[in-house]
């Protein structure tokens, strides 16, 4: 490293080159580190530079760059990961808050597989870390790919991050030879004050929680600073698997174990919800001293062909809940109550608190929900906490479960200042004046400004450029926030002609902090890139109320192009005529999303709007959701009497698995009845009108299972 000068003896001027130098020479150790097998520097030198570079922040804070590379450390660098595709997806868990809510677990796991109340049946019961899932791919024993959960489907590629872990194995023996070993990465009470420590004597940024400090120290762009940073994994599951690991839950625990993976030593087998919630007990009772954050704990079927039989429903699986620990609590003074106003529409009362740390964490905003809620009733008219109310002034309850937004509980009457009035809701929207109106049966006020409100117009490009939509490397949430401001990009449709407003020279773009030439023809390329868009993604960017990634994908794949969707919804009426039943006709699809899509069609501005954008694009074609082939894809099928190979909620499952539609009642449409012993009237009524009735034993036979 070149001779520099001590940080005390620098003048301003002095230290505001260093700085420069600094960022370049920072910068410059980045890309190689990532371009290049071998980085440029040590990373002892790398360190060097972020200290120097801290050092003389803090004692020049008016000459910090915008874009100060202090800035970036301990941030998640979302942008420079790649992608990766799960071969089997990364679930997350239902979650189970009550006592109750375990035997209604135990006794629908149960009744699927048609187990009476007195059947052996074993689970496991283990802690639930409070970390972040990593998926680890080995491949003839070595590790190949470690991936982040992502959104499930897709995660981000941080292997090399992952092989700075120690309990993270790079070689395995005797292992099958392909193991995708699923688990949590999190760090330790000790450490993470350590790691903190630290921070704050670089003058660097501290984390609120284990669990920042161990996603922010995995989601390095720099492998090296995840080194330096002392993370931890527990392996409690697996994905794409050459051969199996066992046949129960806890024996492909216990292998995993044997290939070199830390495993909870908490995990126990037991023999049912009394035992599970034993070991809860036993697992709360240690929270405190264990040193490392927990939230709750999992229960999990031990037996892994009855896993296999529960299957999964779209998210979580049928075989496993979390029971969460009870939410943690603190009492704080309510200094004021601001509304905010989003996407759409919805005007939500944010809680301003005085600071309070609850169950580890400094919480200074809670949600108030809606206006019934402060006023102390729930949507029907009926009393909520006792009938009390919420003022400014109040001494409130705050509460954390889990990963939420914090909540308000209760209010404590005997501290209420004297002065403190009735919260008087809004009913004009405080970003632009416009009525806000509240329509029967909704329990939230919204603003009736539509897009001429700058918040909806600002949260609905929000979600525009967001990862489910258009998803635009460069343009998140910040930048769509400033662009607005300055009167750049006041519709989406503006995103699209930002490049030709500002002509090569690209002067003002480059004026701005932060952003220089190479930034700004980055950006207007990730524009180009999604002028090319899939109908689904469209559908769910516009943002219209209800519709969500899935119903967008089922609209999308039920009208294929952006002509047919947009024609037919152009010509519906709410409630009326062959495109609303078309429309609504649709599974998945009900009157109150048929009616939001539909309406937000005939809203002038809306339209305008949408077509001003849509001109700006190719919409891909989504092709008819992807036959799956079996035999009974596409059949109505109806299930009568006593099945004896299965139950009926399995039987159900598995038949719409297979692309087959359940009904409950024999008409016309019915393709299939399948019959067991007891079939009654639906017999009949089959035999009437002509429908195929069929045994328990043809209908596995048919859809391949016999
Ligand atoms: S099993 C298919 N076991 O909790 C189910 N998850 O809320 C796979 N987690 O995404 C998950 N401890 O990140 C499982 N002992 C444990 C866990 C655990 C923590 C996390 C995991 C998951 C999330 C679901």
């Amino acid at each position: 490293m070149t001779d520099v000068k001590p940080v005390e003896a620098l003048s301003q001027a002095e230290a505001r080159r260093d700085l420069d130098r600094l960022a370049r020479q920072i910068a410059a150790a980045n890309r190689a580190y990532h371009t290049e097998d071998a980085p440029g520097i040590t990373d002892a030198d790398y360190d060097a530079l972020k200290r120097r570079n801290a050092a003389i922040e803090a004692r020049f804070p008016g000459l910090k760059r915008a874009d100060s590379p202090t800035e970036q450390v301990g941030a998640p660098l979302a942008e420079g990961f790649a992608k990766v595709r799960h071969d089997v997806r990364m679930l997350s868990l239902e979650n189970a808050f009550e006592l109750g809510d375990v035997a209604d677990f135990d006794d629908r796991v149960r009744k699927y597989l048609g187990l009476s109340a007195e059947a052996p049946l074993l689970y496991t019961a283990e802690p639930k870390i409070d970390g972040l899932s990593l998926s680890l791919r080995y491949e003839n024993g070595l590790l190949v790919r470690a991936a982040t959960r992502g959104d499930g489907e897709t995660g981000e590629n941080v292997t090399e991050n992952a092989r700075t872990i120690a309990d993270i194995p790079s070689v395995l023996s005797g292992a099958p030879d392909l193991l995708e070993v699923r688990g949590e990465v999190y760090m330790a009470h000790a450490d993470f004050a350590a790691l903190n420590a630290r921070q704050a004597a670089a003058g660097e940024k501290s984390f609120a929680n284990p669990r920042n400090a161990a996603a922010g120290s995995l989601r390095q762009l720099d492998a090296g600073i995840t080194a330096a940073r002392p993370l931890r994994f527990f392996a409690y599951a697996w994905g794409a698997l050459s051969d199996p690991l066992a046949d129960t839950q806890s024996g492909a625990i216990a292998r995993l174990a044997s290939l070199g993976f830390q495993t909870n030593p908490l995990t126990q087998v037991c023999d049912g919800p009394d035992a599970l919630l034993d070991h809860y007990r036993r697992i709360e009772a240690q929270r405190a001293t264990l040193g490392y954050d927990i939230d709750g704990v999992v229960y999990k079927v031990d037996d892994l062909a009855l896993q296999r039989r529960l299957g999964f429903r779209s998210s979580t699986p049928r075989w496993a809940i979390a029971h969460k620990f009870p939410a943690e609590l603190a009492w704080t003074r309510l200094e004021a109550i601001d509304i905010q106003v989003g996407r759409t529409a919805a005007l939500s009362p944010v809680a301003r608190l005085a600071p309070v740390t609850v169950g580890g964490v400094v919480v200074a905003n809670a949600t108030l929900h809606n206006e019934d809620y402060i006023a102390g009733r729930d949507s029907r008219g009926d009393p909520i906490r006792g009938g009390r109310d919420i003022r400014v002034g109040d001494w409130v309850q705050v509460y954390r479960a889990g990963d939420v937004i914090p909540k308000i509980a209760d209010v404590d009457l005997s501290r209420r200042p004297q002065d403190a009035g009735t919260y008087a809701f809004p009913v004009a929207c405080p970003r632009c004046g416009s009525d806000a109106i509240r329509e029967a049966g909704d329990s939230v006020r919204r603003c009736t400004g539509g897009l001429i409100c700058p918040a909806q117009a600002v949260e609905r490009l929000k979600h525009f450029v967001s990862r489910a939509a258009f998803d635009i490397e460069g343009l998140g949430a910040k930048q769509v926030e400033a662009f607005y401001e300055d009167g750049w990009v006041r519709t989406p449709a503006d995103i699209f002609t930002l490049r030709d407003r500002f002509g090569s020279g690209l002067q003002q773009l480059r004026n701005r902090e932060g952003w220089g030439d190479k930034s700004a023809e980055n950006l207007f390329a990730a524009i180009d890139d999604r002028r090319r868009i899939p109908l689904n993604r469209l559908i769910f960017a516009l943002g219209m109320r209800h519709v969500g990634e899935v119903s967008a994908s089922l609209l999308a794949s039920h009208y294929h192009s952006w002509a047919a969707f947009e024609a037919a919804m152009t010509a519906a009426r709410v409630g009326e005529g062959p495109d609303w039943a078309e429309l609504t006709a649709i599974d998945g699809v009900g009157d109150v999303l048929a009616t939001s899509v539909v309406m937000t069609f005939q809203q002038e501005r809306e339209r305008q709007a949408i077509d001003a954008l849509v001109a700006h694009l190719q919409v891909q074609e989504v092709a008819a959701r992807a036959p799956v082939d079996s035999a009974v894809a596409g059949k109505t099928v109806v299930f009568t009497g006593t099945l004896e190979r299965m139950t009926r909620a399995e039987a159900k499952a598995r038949a719409e698995a297979l692309g087959a539609k359940v009904a409950g009642s024999v008409s016309a449409k019915t393709d299939y009845l399948v019959a067991g012993p007891g079939a009654g009237s639906k017999a009949a009524k089959a035999a009437e009108l002509g429908v195929t009735v069929i045994d328990e034993d043809a209908w596995l036979a048919l859809i391949g299972t016999a």
